[in-house]
C-alpha cells in the first residue's frame, strides 16, 4: 500500500501521501506511528455523528419540511454499524477516518432511507424506529417516501462531488454501493422478504439475508479498502460476509426476545407477520449457535487481516463483539 525505503515510509491512499514516517520502517514502528493518531470505535461514532449533522437537505422554499424530515429520519440516533466499518476498515489499513467521511455518510443516507422504506405500512408497518415514532407515522407516508428520496440523492452526490480522490475511484466507490443496494442486493433480498419468499433451508435463507442486509455491510467493507488501498482483499470480503450474516441473526434473535425499551422498535413483529427468519425457522436455540459460529468466523478473518495490515484491528474486533452481543 505505500512505498518503503529505509529513509523514509509514504502511507497513500489513491491520493498521494498522508503520513511520511522518517525512520527505518520496521512493522513494529509503524504500528505505533499508527496507533497514536487511531481512533477507537466511540471516537469514530463522534466523528460520524458531528459530519452527519452537517449533511445539508438544500429545500426550494416551502418545502423545508422535507429537509427536516430527512434529517429527523438520519439523526434520530441510530448505532451507526455501517459508517464506523468503513472508518475501521480504513483505519486498519493506514489511512485516517477523515479521509473516508463523505463516502461512510453516503452509506448512512442510504441504510436511514432502507429503514424508512421497510418501515412503510406497505412493507413491515413499524410505528416505532429508534426509540421514537417513524417517519411516516410523524410526517405521513407521502413525506417519508420523499424525505427517503432525498436520502438517495443526496448521498450519491456526497460520494461523487464531496468524496476527494480521483473521479475513477468515486466512480468505483458509486458502483460498488449502488450495485449492494439494487436488485441484485438490498432491494432484491426486501423483494424476497416482503413477497413472503420460502427459503429452501439455512444456506437459502442467509442468501435472502446476505441480499437484504448483507450486501450494504460488505459495501462498507469495500468501500473502505478501496479508499485506503485502492483495492478489495479477500479475507476483509470473507469478514464483511460473515458480519452481515450475524447482523441479521442477531436482529431476528432480539425481535424475538429484545425489549421495546432497549430496542427502539416493537419486537415480535416478524412473527406477527409470518416472516420466515432464523428464529422462526430453527428455534431460537439454533440461531442463537449460528450466531456464536458466525462471530467466530468474523473473529478468525480478523486474525488474517491482523497478520497482513499497518493499522490497529482492534476496533473491527469491538465491532464484531458488539454486533454479536448488541441488545439493541
Ligand atoms: C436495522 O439496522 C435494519 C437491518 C438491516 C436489520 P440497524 O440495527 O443498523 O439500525 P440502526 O441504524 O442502528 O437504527
Ligand atoms: C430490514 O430488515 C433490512 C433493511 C432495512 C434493508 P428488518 O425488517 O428485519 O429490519 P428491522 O427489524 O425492521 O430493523
Ligand atoms: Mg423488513
Ligand atoms: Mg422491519
Ligand atoms: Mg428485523
Amino acid at each position: 500500500m505505500g512505498e518503503s525505503t529505509a529513509a523514509n515510509v509514504t502511507l497513500n491512499g489513491n491520493n498521494g501521501a498522508v503520513a511520511t514516517v522518517r525512520s527505518i520502517p520496521t512493522a513494529d514502528r509503524l504500528q505505533r506511528e499508527l496507533g497514536a493518531s487511531s481512533l477507537s470505535l466511540s471516537d469514530m461514532l463522534e466523528e460520524v455523528e458531528s459530519a452527519l449533522g452537517k449533511v445539508e437537505f438544500p429545500a426550494p422554499s416551502g418545502a423545508e419540511r422535507l429537509a427536516e424530515a430527512a434529517r429527523y429520519a438520519l439523526l434520530g440516533g441510530g448505532k451507526r454499524v455501517r459508517p464506523i466499518l468503513v472508518m475501521a476498515c480504513a483505519q486498519a489499513l493506514g489511512v485516517p477516518v477523515d479521509r473516508v467521511m463523505q463516502t461512510a455518510c453516503a452509506i448512512e443516507l442510504i441504510h436511514t432511507n432502507s429503514l424508512i422504506v421497510d418501515d412503510l405500512p406497505a412493507m413491515d408497518n413499524h410505528a416505532k424506529r429508534r426509540g421514537r415514532p417513524t417517519l411516516h407515522r410523524l410526517y405521513g407516508d407521502d413525506i417519508a417516501i420523499l424525505a427517503g428520496c432525498a436520502l438517495l440523492s443526496e448521498a450519491q452526490r456526497l460520494i461523487l462531488e464531496d468524496q476527494p480522490g480521483a473521479a475513477e475511484l468515486r466512480n468505483r466507490l458509486l458502483r460498488e454501493v449502488l450495485e449492494a443496494t439494487g436488485t441484485a442486493g438490498m432491494v432484491g433480498g426486501q423483494f424476497l422478504d416482503v413477497t413472503k419468499y420460502r427459503p429452501s433451508d439455512r444456506d437459502d435463507l442467509e442468501r435472502m439475508q446476505m441480499l437484504k442486509t448483507g450486501s450494504l455491510i460488505l459495501a462498507c467493507v469495500r468501500c473502505g479498502t478501496l479508499l485506503a488501498d485502492n483495492r478489495t482483499y479477500r479475507a476483509f470480503d470473507r469478514f464483511a460476509e460473515s458480519l452481515g450474516s450475524l447482523f441479521q441473526v442477531v436482529d431476528d434473535i432480539l425481535d424475538e426476545t429484545g425489549k421495546a425499551r432497549w430496542l427502539g422498535k416493537i419486537p415480535g413483529s416478524d412473527r406477527r407477520a409470518g416472516k420466515l427468519t432464523h428464529v422462526t425457522m430453527f428455534g431460537l436455540r439454533t440461531a442463537r449457535e449460528r450466531a456464536k459460529e458466525l462471530h467466530e468466523d468474523c473473529l478468525a478473518s480478523l486474525e488474517e487481516i491482523a497478520s497482513t495490515v499497518p493499522g490497529p484491528v482492534g476496533p473491527l474486533r469491538e465491532m464484531a463483539d458488539m454486533v454479536y452481543r448488541r441488545e439493541k
